[in-house]
């Protein structure tokens, strides 16, 4: 299939696994990217600017595909090494970034002056046309349904895609609830280009995650996800348990005097003990309602394969012949 975006990014098909902190790794990115997928190694889940560097040389030795690095620009009070970890991405010759979390734009010029596109992942039509308009190569329009940080405006695919489809220039892919053939073919059909997965993409055979995880995603129902952290107005979905039940009840329970410190808890250093020991239930980690649409764990290029091949019996059987 080609879309703008494949065209954009040199894949084979239009589908990207987007940033997944302690789940993005090279096996992963390689996986993906040798299915002809785009895969995304995650900036900070290395340590280092250094780490990343062998990180990427790494994803290397396991594929000749195109593959990019997620960097999630976090608010923080003494942040990441941004510039090191932007050397180790030129360096590398990595020439896609997928950003994510606040404005890009005061990286733009030195990724563009190394050739490196950038899609940088927004939760509305207004934070899409502003990475339109500071020189962003395209979007990934995440809807409220995603795994991880949806925003705060709760406006879910079936309007954000169209309503996206209406006022962007750039390539757009679809981002959050998607799950196999008969999303890639909904989201097309909204004037996206293409689509991101998070959460289908971890219970795949190749995720270097724990199989519990796994397991935990194909046994959850679109019902088991719960939003936390809304006070904070740093909106996370999460797959639910009784971590999640605590931190929900504190929540409640403080209102509006709730602060970072009364969760930390639950929320800090969760991820490698639940991705790397298997301990689901340590915190919240992020996890979308397309949970509800996983019910296997097949190998990236299976699950590649799939989609596409489904997606074409959609539109050359089901629809054509709707008409
Ligand atoms: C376990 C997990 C970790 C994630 N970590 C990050 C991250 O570090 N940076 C980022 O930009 N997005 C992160 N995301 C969001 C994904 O890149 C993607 O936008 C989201 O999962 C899409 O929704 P879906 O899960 O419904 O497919 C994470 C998602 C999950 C499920």
């Amino acid at each position: 299939m080609k879309t703008r975006i494949t065209d954009l990014f040199g894949i084979e098909h239009p589908i990207i696994q987007g940033g997944m902190h302690f789940v993005g790794l090279a096996e992963m990115a390689a996986a993906v990217s040798n299915a002809g997928a785009l895969g995304l190694i995650t900036g900070l889940t290395q340590r280092t600017p250094e780490a990343l560097g062998k990180e990427i040389a790494r994803c290397r030795e396991m594929t000749d595909k195109p593959f990019g690095v997620n960097l999630t620009f976090l608010p923080a009070v003494t942040p990441p090494d941004y510039p090191g970890y932007i050397q180790a991405i030129i360096e590398g010759g990595v020439k896609i970034v997928e950003t994510a979390g606040n404005n890009p734009q005061k990286w733009l010029p030195v990724l563009k002056e190394n050739g490196v596109k950038v899609i940088h992942k927004c939760t509305s039509v207004r934070h899409s046309l502003k990475a339109e308009a500071i020189g962003c190569d395209a979007v990934s329009v995440d809807g409220f349904e995603c795994g991880g940080h949806p925003g705060e405006d709760d406006v879910p695919n079936f309007i954000l895609l169209p309503r996206a489809g209406e006022e962007l220039k750039i390539p757009f892919v679809a981002s959050g609830g998607m799950a196999d053939g008969r999303s890639l073919v909904a989201a097309l059909a909204m004037g996206a280009d293409g689509m991101n997965m998070g959460t289908r993409f971890i219970a795949t055979k190749e995720a270097p995650v724990h199989p519990h995880v796994k397991q935990a995603i194909v046994d959850a129902t679109e019902l088991d996800t719960r939003l936390i952290m809304r006070s904070l107005r740093n909106t996370e979905r999460v797959l639910d348990n009784p971590a999640v039940e605590r931190l929900l009840a504190k929540e409640r329970e403080l209102g509006a005097n709730l602060k970072f410190e009364d969760i930390i808890g639950e929320v800090a250093g969760v991820y490698p003990k639940v991705m790397q020991d298997g301990d689901v239930g340590a915190g919240a980690w992020s996890c979308g309602m397309v949970v509800g649409l996983i019910h296997d764990i097949p190998s990236c290029q299976e699950l590649v394969d799939r989609i596409m091949q489904e997606a074409t019996d959609i539109i050359r059987g089901r629809l054509d012949k709707l008409i």
